[in-house]
């Protein structure tokens, strides 16, 4: 690749991007809008309504779509994903003495709820292609302890679930899917979240699916599902938790946790399913063109995806940096000039779980040194995960852009290709 005809703006030459007014810090390269009148129209009307507290008629609607969406038995909304995740692992029976396998590189909530319930994050490595949960890893993990696997379906890429659900086949521990990052993604013509014992999606202001803050559970599992009711969802309307008589007499008020959705961020998550697959559609489009212009590019590469695998969500659109191929360019240098040309690029922002002083040194949950971080809890060092702390030191993210403007793509790859070609002169300059 020969250099590109203008300099980089980190060398002095003028951007890809130019400001304006109103965007002074970076330019304008979506026009998406993550809410819009349908939701406000939704919003007011329950509002109106008084819908506004428990399983409400747009709530069970909501959760019907799912199941059908998903081909599920069961689907329960909640306060929020880690709400979602707690009741999953509650469903499951984690318990005091437990250990629980999770990856080291994920966001906290994954694993956060296991250790009020007395048990043990067990970290483990992401394969540094595709930054999912290495099933390899996994297995090595496994101890009499194990309770439970949870994997997450990371920035909307998804895991390898055939060689994780054989280590659950083959040891009987159940597994989690973490799909807050990826609604709608599939593996091998199944739904991510119904491959597992249960799928746990966050509903949170961000996501694909939006309620502003909501999560929700799906499982076929009906002793999953009857205790996630256990735990969350005191006083629902009859035919709405229990299938069976194991927990009936504990009903309605459950262990009195409360763990309830509400409905309006429900109903404005109802308009924002019916959008996901048009969102799905074009976010995918973008990220493919700008992926397959990598590949021309020196030191870039798209990241993994397994083999029937369709992404969805698309939380976050990393790619792969490799400075060897770019003069030994640090990444952070390469972001940075990114930046320059106008391109809201950045570095990975999730801290490795491991080296969080909570898991790392360990953590008096209870007071009077009580709970599962502390007494002989081993805690974690810098340098445990070799292969997770390299993978993110060289991972690049670029915008997702839902509804990219005209030449987005274009000038994306414009942006980094200029950079990359003057990789040797950035170097000097570093
Ligand atoms: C991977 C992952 N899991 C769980 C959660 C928790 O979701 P919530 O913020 O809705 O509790 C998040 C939130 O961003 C997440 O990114």
């Amino acid at each position: 690749m020969g250099k590109s005809k203008d300099k980089p703006a980190a060398l002095g030459g003028a951007p890809v991007f130019v400001q304006t007014v109103q965007t002074p810090e970076f330019p304008k390269l979506d026009n998406w809008k993550q809410v819009t009148d349908e939701e406000a129209q939704v919003a007011y009307d329950m509002t109106l309504r008084n819908e506004l507290s428990g399983g409400t008629p747009v709530v069970r609607e909501f959760e019907k779509e799912w199941r059908e969406k998903l081909g599920v038995k069961y689907a329960i909304t909640v306060m929020n994903g880690t709400a979602a995740l707690y009741s999953a692992f509650f469903g499951l029976g984690v318990g005091p003495g437990d250990e629980v396998i999770c990856p080291a590189y994920t966001w906290i909530c994954t694993i956060s709820p296991v250790i009020f319930m007395g048990a043990r994050p067990v970290f483990c490595e992401s394969d540094p292609e595709s930054m999912m949960a290495d099933p390899e890893d996994i297995r090595r993990r496994i101890t009499d302890k194990t309770a439970a696997i949870v994997v997450v379906h990371l920035w909307g890429n998804v895991c390898d679930m055939d060689p994780i659900m054989e280590i659950s086949r083959e040891t009987g521990i159940p597994v989690v899917e973490d799909c807050s990052h990826a609604h709608g993604a599939m593996y091998k013509g199944r739904h991510c979240g119904t491959i597992g014992h249960a799928g746990c999606w966050s509903l949170q202001g961000s996501k694909p699916v939006s309620a502003g803050e909501s999560g929700i559970i799906a499982t076929d599992d009906t002793e999953v599902f009857e205790r996630a009711c256990l735990v969350g969802q005191v006083n629902r309307m009859k035919g709405m938790d229990l299938v069976t008589e194991k927990y009936a007499k504990y009903q309605p008020l459950g262990t009195g946790m409360k763990f309830r959705a509400h409905p309006v961020g429900v109903g404005i998550a109802q308009v924002q399913m019916r959008k996901l697959k048009g969102l799905n559609d074009r976010r995918s489009k973008y990220v493919s063109e700008v992926e397959a212009g990598l590949k021309d590019i020196p030191g870039v590469k798209p990241v993994k995806v397994y083999e029937g695998a369709v992404r969805g969500g698309f939380y976050g659109f990393p790619i792969i940096h490799i400075p060897e191929e770019q003069n030994g360019l640090f990444t952070s240098t390469f972001v940075e000039a990114l930046r320059k040309e106008g391109l809201p690029a950045h570095l990975s922002g999730y801290p490795l779980l491991h080296t969080l002083p909570i898991f790392a040194e360990g953590f008096d949950l209870y007071t009077r040194n009580r709970g599962p971080l502390c007494g002989d809890y081993p805690g974690y060092n810098k340098g445990d995960f070799p292969v997770s702390e390299k993978m993110v030191e060289k991972l690049v993210f670029l915008p997702v852009l839902s509804d990219p403007v005209p030449d987005a793509v274009d000038r994306v790859l414009e942006a980094i290709r200029k950079v990359a070609s003057y990789a040797d002169q950035l170097v000097d300059a570093e």
